[in-house]
């Protein structure tokens, strides 16, 4: 049987996952991406975890049928390039070219919420969903569109933007990392509702955040399920922008799922019972029957499953 190499390549860490034909996780490992080094370590790293992976397995290089890789940022898959991702320093670089000499494997790549989602269609919350739409909640906001089982792409390959929708009105809008004003990201984002928390305490707001040193999202979602009435505003507002956005989506693609995934999803109930009811409110009916919103199940891993999926989902 042949395998497949999943890549998931963040600001932080590079994972790697072997995967067969079916979408299972056979194997996984994770190294540095020493993005402060610039764009040629970063590949290199990316070229050693996957020669690793392979090494410490036990299948043999020639069992290899293809690499896929999942990048956050603008990516033109039709071209291999990744436009624009900020946060892992990368610039209109030609990265399916760039691997597919090193590894002399075939490679595809994708935007890293829409290898999450084609991951979590393929093998977690999506399974037998044809049509479903992934939130990825983390540093940023990503998105992926799954129509007929398939990734949709879209014209220059950037479909699923889902982050960069325009959602907060021009009075409470702030900039967003895409240089558009009021983007979900600005909100939903972990990084948004640290902002939002810090925003709350600067102004004297009466909240038990003021006394945490480090405010990361987790501690906003702590404070809010204990009762902080500030906190709890935090939160409602990240779930009704991203409910009211979900409406949007509805009512273009009426997916028969929304999977939420991403650090900030692991808030549970205090955040999916608010999106679910702002979802109700501004969705019209016929648009909200039988459409489930649900947590992801991969967790970590629906990147690198869905990276794998590429070569055989896409
Ligand atoms: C980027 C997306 C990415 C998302 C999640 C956003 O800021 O624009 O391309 O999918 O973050 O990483
Ligand atoms: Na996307
Ligand atoms: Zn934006």
């Amino acid at each position: 049987e042949n395998i497949y190499v999943g890549v998931d390549l963040g600001g932080t860490a590079i994972k790697v996952g072997i995967c067969n034909e079916e979408g299972h996780l056979l194997q996984k490992y994770e190294g540095p991406t020493e993005t402060a080094k610039g764009v040629d370590t970063v590949i290199d790293n990316i070229e050693k975890y996957v020669r690793h992976i392979v090494e410490e397995s036990p299948y043999s290089w020639d069992k290899l049928a293809g690499v896929g890789a999942g990048f956050a940022g603008f990516t033109n898959i039709r071209e291999g390039i990744i436009i624009l991702a900020p946060n892992v320093g990368f610039k209109d670089v030609p990265i399916r070219a760039l691997l597919e000499e090193r590894l002399g494997k075939p490679v595809k790549i994708d935007n890293d919420a829409n290898v999450a989602a084609l991951g979590e269609a393929w093998s977690g919350a999506g399974r037998g969903v044809e049509n479903c739409v992934c939130y990825t909640l983390g540093t940023g906001v990503g998105g992926g569109i799954i129509v007929n089982g398939k990734i949709y792409q879209g014209f220059g390959g950037m479909a699923g933007e889902l982050g960069h929708i325009s959602v907060v009105p021009d009075l409470e809008a702030i900039q967003c990392g895409c240089g558009e004003m009021g983007c979900l990201e600005t909100v939903s984002s972990a990084t948004g509702i640290i902002r939002m928390a810090k925003d709350a305490v600067e102004r004297g707001d009466r909240t038990s955040l003021a006394h945490v040193e480090n405010i990361a999202a987790k501690e906003v979602f702590d404070a809010a399920k204990a009762g902080d009435e500030v906190a709890i505003r935090i939160v409602n507002r990240a779930a009704y922008y991203l409910g009211k956005s979900m409406a949007a989506v509805a009512a273009v693609l009426n997916p028969e799922a929304f999977i939420i995934g991403g650090g900030v999803s692991n808030a549970g109930d205090i955040l999916f019972n608010e999106v679910r009811t702002v979802f109700a409110k501004l969705t019209p009916e016929p648009l909200q029957r039988g459409v489930r919103i649900v947590p992801a199940e991969l967790g970590n891993d629906a990147g690198v499953v869905g990276a794998a999926g590429l070569h055989l989902r896409s």
